[in-house]
């Protein structure tokens, strides 16, 4: 077993998560749905929050899919302990690893491809966090 995957998404994002959870479950982790279970319309920042208070408490990492991403970026990034990158490229998915311990992947299905986004997931997943200064400058971004 590779880890456990906490996943989430508005309808907007619903066909594109069912794609990321077949992915992620053929690389060998384990998935942990949050809703939405249909394509009808619903309200992002609830599930965003489901799914980010289980990251904060498993210390698992989380993967949010809205039509651009943006809103699951906004709503996730709300709550303390958490650092939700929204990527459409694979440059950025690395380097968010990398630099900011991203915790939280927001993905858009309106805006980024099913082969891309499967690309930026696993470069994602496996980029390890560099540390050293960037610890410093995480420590940081607590409070106001
Ligand atoms: C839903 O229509 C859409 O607004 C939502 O999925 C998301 O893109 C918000 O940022």
């Amino acid at each position: 077993m590779a880890g456990k995957i906490i996943i989430g998404s508005d309808h907007g994002g619903y066909k594109l998560k069912k794609e990321v959870i077949k992915h992620l479950e053929r690389l060998g982790y384990e998935v942990l749905d949050k809703g939405c279970y249909s394509e009808e319309s619903c309200d992002y920042p609830i599930i965003a929050k489901d799914v980010v208070k289980e990251v904060i408490s498993s210390g698992n990492k989380g993967i949010l899919v809205c039509g651009t991403g943006i809103g699951m970026s906004i709503a996730a990034n709300r709550y303390e302990g958490i650092r939700a990158s929204h990527c459409t490229d694979t440059f950025t998915a690395r380097m968010t690893r990398a630099h900011n311990d991203s915790n939280v992947l927001c993905l858009g299905e309106r805006t980024t491809g099913v082969g891309l986004a499967l690309d930026i997931v696993e470069i994602w997943l496996k980029t390890e966090f560099e540390g050293g200064r960037h610890q410093k400058r995480i420590d940081m971004l607590t409070g106001n």
